[in-house]
């Protein structure tokens, strides 16, 4: 269970994140108005995949992480759900178990180690590096910590990937620091480089977490009666899911006054990003100038005038043009909750989908993907969301002329992923052709006609309230069409298949 890549969280792992010490904190990006952020897409494309066209100009993931290591000259900066560049064909509870070396370099794994070198080198050079676990452990400029989110909202992980190097590039997306995310799962995700605004804001989300984990978490939690979700549950003692009266005062700084107290509303003026970047993966790189936004979870997170991260998904589907097209690209997909005690009914991206197709005519296509850790209720889920079709056309006074379209992605090898060999020593062959935890689409993202939202979370209610995740967002046409190509490749690909509407009754 440990090495699971893409995780089904049946167990409650304990979340990485990175911290670092303190020394260079202030180390400040002297004569940085000279220089130009630039923003690439990245993906990372699993082996065997021939049928699948290549967007032009979009990095592969594994050189990027190795890039933000190897430009390091003073800190790192790394948010992990868990570390896994090596590969463990040895290892008896490992899903790489029994495969051979030659099978681990026609998968790729060759990719991993060459990340893990990069960051051991950033942590020879003396980097300040805060991380997770053991990786170049026992360097006093090396650090990291465990922040159990079980302990602060009952369930939940650090699900957000964020790299930030000397708090100007950063990545983020929907990688883990697993070498089967480089070679073996289909990834996407956003790199920047000299953009000292993005990582700034990036920064003060990884120092909250930071925070977080050196506060007792029962000083800190109360038992709200969620009045949003109609549920019970254990929130950190800030959150505006409790009465004002119950409140504590926020240890995390700087959180807005929130005039509301059932929850978190959507604000309606997000703070936005005003940063011109360059686009050079994108035909000619042109310096534009566009909003962008970063969104955060759960909600208890957030700061400033930044927005949950589920107002950053719900904006994106809202932002689709009268006719225009919403795509979007999730692993996992329900409109509901997965973990918690009581079960939350969550409708609100399935909500705003429904919205925009009836009175937007918009088209909204989703990819989900189909893989042997598959959650079985999301058929049912997403045969809801197709009723919607059938509920736009049910009247002849409606004027409704959007549409909703899911297909599910299937990675070839997809169902014949795990151990090669079944036990130690009894050693019998599995006949599985790819490692455990691979062979998925795990890239989270939506796109509209207008604006583009990449994500680290998954589509389900635990995601955006009780699970770290980080969204960046823009309204850049460069992004936004490039994204729109990504996702069309896939779409159009032989790797997909329709997910079929309910029978209609008699
Ligand atoms: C630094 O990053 C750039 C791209 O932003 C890359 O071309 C270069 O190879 C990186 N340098 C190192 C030493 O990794
Ligand atoms: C940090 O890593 C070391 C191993 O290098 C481990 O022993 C320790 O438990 C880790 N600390 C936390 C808080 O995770
Ligand atoms: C956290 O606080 C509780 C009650 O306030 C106390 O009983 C417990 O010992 C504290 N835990 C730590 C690790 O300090
Ligand atoms: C949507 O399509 C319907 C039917 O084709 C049409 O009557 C209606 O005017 C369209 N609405 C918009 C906002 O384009
Ligand atoms: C995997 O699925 C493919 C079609 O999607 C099928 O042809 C193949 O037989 C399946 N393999 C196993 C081991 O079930």
């Amino acid at each position: 269970m440990a090495s699971s890549s893409p995780h089904r969280r049946r167990l409650l792992l304990p979340l990485l994140i990175a911290v670092a010490a303190a020394a260079l904190w202030g180390a400040t990006l002297a004569g940085a108005s000279a220089v130009t952020c630039k923003a690439w897409l990245v993906q990372s494309i699993p082996t065997d995949m021939p049928h699948l066209r290549r967007v032009p100009g979009v990095l592969s993931t594994g050189d990027v992480l190795q890039w933000l290591s190897g430009n390091a000259t003073r800190s790192l900066d790394i948010l992990a759900q868990y570390w896994q560049l090596l590969a463990q064909p040895n290892n008896p509870k490992s899903g790489d178990y029994g495969f051979s070396d030659s099978d681990m370099k026609r998968f790729g794994a060759d990719e991993g180690r060459r990340v893990y070198k990069a960051l051991e080198n950033a942590a020879d050079r003396k980097i300040k590096i805060r991380q997770g676990l053991d990786l170049a452990a026992g360097r006093p400029n090396v650090q990291n910590v465990t922040l159990l989110f079980d302990d602060w909202w009952g369930s939940g992980v650090v699900h957000a990937k964020v790299w930030i190097s000397d708090k100007k590039d950063v990545y983020i997306g929907s990688a883990n620091n697993d070498w089967k995310s480089l070679t073996q799962v289909k990834e996407l995700g956003i790199y920047f480089s000299d953009c000292p605004q993005i990582a700034k804001t990036v920064e003060v989300y990884f120092q909250n977490l930071w925070t977080l984990s050196t506060l007792n978490s029962t000083t800190y939690t109360k038992e709200a009666w969620d009045k949003q979700w109609q549920v019970s549950r254990k929130v950190p003692c800030w959150s505006h899911f409790l009465q004002p009266k119950d409140r504590c005062r926020s240890p995390i700084p700087p959180s807005v006054d929130i005039p509301y107290i059932d929850g978190y509303p959507a604000l309606a003026d997000p703070e936005m990003i005003d940063v011109s970047f360059e686009t050079p993966g994108y035909k000619k790189s042109t310096q534009e100038h566009h909003l962008s936004y970063l969104s955060f979870s759960p909600p208890e997170m957030t700061f400033g005038k930044f927005q949950a991260d589920e107002q950053g998904w719900v904006d994106t589907i809202k932002s689709v043009k009268s006719g225009g097209v919403v795509r979007m690209n999730t692993m996992d997909w329900l409109g509901q909750s997965e973990f918690p005690t009581q079960t939350v009914y969550w409708s609100s991206l399935s909500s705003a989908i429904s919205e925009v197709v009836f009175s937007k005519n918009a088209t909204v296509r989703l990819l989900v993907a189909y893989w042997t850790h598959f959650i079985p209720n999301t058929d049912k889920y997403l045969k809801s969301l197709l009723y919607s079709n059938t509920l736009c056309a049910s009247s002849s006074y409606n004027h409704c002329g959007g549409k909703v379209e899911i297909k599910y992605y299937m990675v070839p090898g997809y169902n014949e992923t795990g151990p090669a060999l079944s036990q130690p020593g009894a050693a019998a062959a599995t006949g599985n052709r790819y490692p455990g935890f691979t062979r998925v689409n795990h890239g989270k993202y939506a796109v509209s006609d207008a604006r583009a939202n990449i994500g680290t979370s998954n589509l389900i209610w635990d995601y955006f309230y009780t699970t770290a995740g980080v969204s960046f967002g823009t309204y850049s046409p460069a992004i936004v069409a490039q994204l729109q190509d990504v996702f069309d490749a896939d779409w159009h690909s032989p790797y997909t298949v329709p997910v079929q509407p309910l029978e209609a009754s008699a």
